[in-house]
């Protein structure tokens, strides 16, 4: 859009999950409503800026199951959403998602930033923008940006250091990195069985988010980044779980605002080069 100078465009878009609905300390700049050809996105974007080291930044930020929490994980518009993102111009995702884990040694509360996934959704949410006219297949054996991925991990893990002041020494989150996240279609959990399943399959953590988000954002030649937390421990009441939620919101939100400008500078600078042009060697219907 054109009220954007080269200065104050977003170039990063920031996606929400369970627990976090909106962004700390930011100076809205406005709230769109974008419409795209596949409906309005989950929740209205919220533009801001955020003051980091590196100067003001500007964002863009979605809340994926809507401002209030009514939208189930089926029901995510994800190819409007990434359309929209996409529209505002944004070349990076960095995206937010409550997980559970397959892995004792991921516990509650930890994040996680994956880099395979198992998809379970298939056949059931629409999952690419190549159905109407033209035929393209993403190249999708990474399915998050490695580049954008490497270079967040240490800054996550800083995020991470600075925030332990907040919480019990012996709840301190840990960051695990290069795990697999198996997206199931819900929204009813597991069996038992098949949770024994996708962990001899080499799953570590699951939810039912990251598809096919990440896919559509593949189409769209945008880099994703995928941070998630550990909710589920057997938790004995529904006020543990909330507990867990609002403390990885927290953390998420520092995180956000900790990582941000160097995410930035990062992508605006070309040191990440981002998916931009990739999609040229997919396309299988001939274009002029
Ligand atoms: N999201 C959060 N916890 C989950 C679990 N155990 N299974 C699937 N999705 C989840």
């Amino acid at each position: 859009p054109s009220h954007y100078t080269m200065d104050n465009a977003p170039l990063i878009g920031v996606i929400g999950g369970s627990g976090l609905y909106k962004l700390d300390n930011l100076e809205i700049v406005k709230t769109v409503n974008p419409v795209t050809p596949w409906g309005p996105p989950s929740s209205p974007i919220t533009i801001a800026s955020l003051s980091t080291p590196e100067g003001p930044v500007t964002l863009a930020f979605l809340a994926r199951h809507g401002p209030h929490h009514n939208i189930p994980p089926s029901n995510v518009p994800s190819r409007a959403n990434i359309a929209a993102l996409k529209r505002i111009g944004v070349k990076a995702i960095v995206a937010f998602s409550a997980v559970g884990s397959l892995r004792e040694e991921i516990r509650p509360g930890d994040i996680i930033v994956p880099d395979q996934i198992i998809d379970r959704t298939k056949g059931v949410r629409p999952s690419t923008y190549f159905d109407r006219t033209m035929v393209g297949h993403a190249m999708f054996g990474e399915p998050f940006d490695v580049q954008l991925r490497e270079f967040i991990v240490p800054h996550v893990k800083e995020a991470i250091n600075t925030f332990k002041g907040h919480i019990n020494p012996s709840d301190e989150p840990r960051l695990h990195t290069k795990k697999t996240v198996v997206v199931m279609e819900g929204p009813q959990f597991s069996t038992r069985a098949e949770s024994n399943m996708y962990r001899l399959w080499g799953g570590d953590i699951i939810n039912m988010s990251a598809l096919p988000e990440a896919k559509l954002a593949r189409e769209a030649e945008l880099s994703t980044d995928y941070d998630a937390w550990r909710v589920d421990a057997a938790p004995v009441t529904v006020e543990e779980v909330m507990k867990t939620l609002r403390t990885n919101a927290e953390l998420s939100k520092h995180i956000t605002a900790s990582i941000l400008g160097a995410v930035h500078t990062a992508v605006k600078s070309g040191q990440i080069q981002g998916q931009t042009g990739q999609m040229q060697y997919s396309l299988m219907t001939p274009h002029k």
